[in-house]
């Protein structure tokens, strides 16, 4: 068979993998109601939902997996920009470099936001932002080198603004590296087994830059969408959870403890991220090891945390690690609650042909050709989404 053959079979056969797994039913999985308070009452209306049941959920998530943040917004909390260049990318956009810095009990830190502005567009413009947990070369501000990872010019030239940070100006990502970054800062000596994990901490980096994004009068606060890829998808979904100035919310290819729903998921389970990422999540998360059906919540409760904002879940045909299925299901499991809320949710439930993005709800979804990667065509995606459901939403909505 040619190579080309070969390829399009796998990406066959995957899909037709994904496929029948889809036909697990939810009700199988035995997944825990999104809608049903710990007293076994259910939430029947949006105050009921806000008020009561979606603070349970992000409680029992912070308990039980991503582990309680010890302080929110620092009270020192500076901003110095140490650049702006108002005609970078060929004079498209205006390059400012933020640091974003801060200090706890246990030393001080800074993040250092790049972003570019639009020149062209009407201000302030809607902002992504890019949680990035690849290497710097990723995101150079200088744009000698560009990477389809951060496709910082495509995405000016649509008219919203382009920032990111990197992640180890946060925390490292090394398992035990308790004594570095916002952990030596701000943990007490002796960690809960609810502190929070790495994952958390970068989500809190991503707050902080939130925090930056709504002082400058260039940004449109209201618009900001929170990006992740991988570990940085489950990053950005618990950012969202946990911040709701976040607007939109988009994961891509976030897998095991991300968007796929843990129990009856195949690839990475529970118990492979905790052996070989100990430091992603809280110690109380290593009790479910090879035990998911006695988690409190599953992962369809994170992405319904969201609404009543909006939601984007990306998968890749050919990433089995992260179960592009189970990543679905999420999106499907978590539209009862935005359809309590009013909103549509997901349109469909069935997975859609790798390339036929779905739009049409409050809950966007697409799954790409290919291997695990965040690409220059999922970007487009989730812009064609916030085209249509965020910019051009009435100034007062949520
Ligand atoms: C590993 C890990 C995944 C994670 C991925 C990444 O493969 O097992 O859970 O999503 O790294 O961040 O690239």
């Amino acid at each position: 068979m040619s190579p080309a053959g070969f390829r399009i079979s796998q990406v066959a056969s995957v899909f037709l993998a994904v496929f029948a797994a889809l036909s697990v039913q939810a009700a199988e999985l035995e997944l825990p109601d999104s809608l049903a308070l710990q007293s076994g009452q259910r939430v029947t209306s949006a105050r009921g939902w806000q008020e009561e049941r979606r603070p349970e959920i992000l409680e029992l998530f912070r308990a039980n997996v991503y582990g309680r943040a010890p302080i929110g917004r620092p009270g020192d909390l500076k901003f110095d920009a140490t650049e702006t260049t108002p005609d970078a990318m060929d004079g498209m956009a205006t390059r400012k470099q933020v640091k974003i810095s801060f200090s706890g009990p246990g030393g001080q830190g800074a993040i250092h936001l790049i972003l570019f502005v639009p020149n062209g567009a009407h201000k302030p413009a809607p902002c992504t932002l890019l949680i990035c947990n690849r290497p710097p070369t990723n995101i150079d501000p200088t744009r000698a080198v560009k990477s389809p990872f951060w496709p910082a010019e495509q995405i000016v030239a649509r008219g919203y603004s382009a920032a990111t940070f990197y992640i180890a100006d946060v925390a490292p990502d090394v398992s035990g590296a308790w004594t570095k970054g916002v952990h030596a800062m701000f943990d007490p000596p002796q960690r809960a087994a609810d502190a929070w994990g790495t994952v958390a901490a970068w989500a809190w980096g991503a707050s902080r830059c939130m925090d930056y994004l709504v002082s400058d009068p260039d940004i449109d606060a209201r618009r900001v969408v929170v990006v992740g890829h991988s570990r940085g998808g489950k990053t950005a979904l618990w950012a969202g959870a946990e911040d709701e100035r976040f607007a939109m919310v988009v994961s891509n290819d976030s897998g095991c403890t991300g968007a796929a729903v843990a129990r009856g998921k195949t690839g990475e389970r529970v118990a492979d991220i905790n052996r070989v990422f100990p430091h992603w999540f809280c110690k109380n998360y290593k009790r479910f090891n090879d035990r998911e059906a006695e988690l409190p919540i599953d992962q369809h409760m994170l992405a319904a945390l969201i609404a009543p904002r909006l939601l984007y879940i990306a998968s890749a045909s050919l990433d089995r690690g992260a179960d592009p299925s189970h990543e679905f299901l999420a999106a499907v499991q978590a539209t009862p609650v935005y359809r309590l809320l009013g909103l549509s949710g997901l349109t469909v439930t069935e997975m859609p042909a790798p390339e036929f993005p779905l739009h049409d709800g409050s809950i966007g979804y697409h799954i790409h050709t290919g291997k695990h990667d965040l690409t220059e065509y999922d970007w487009k995606c989730f812009m064609d989404f916030a085209d249509r459901h965020l910019v051009t939403r009435p100034k007062s909505a949520p």
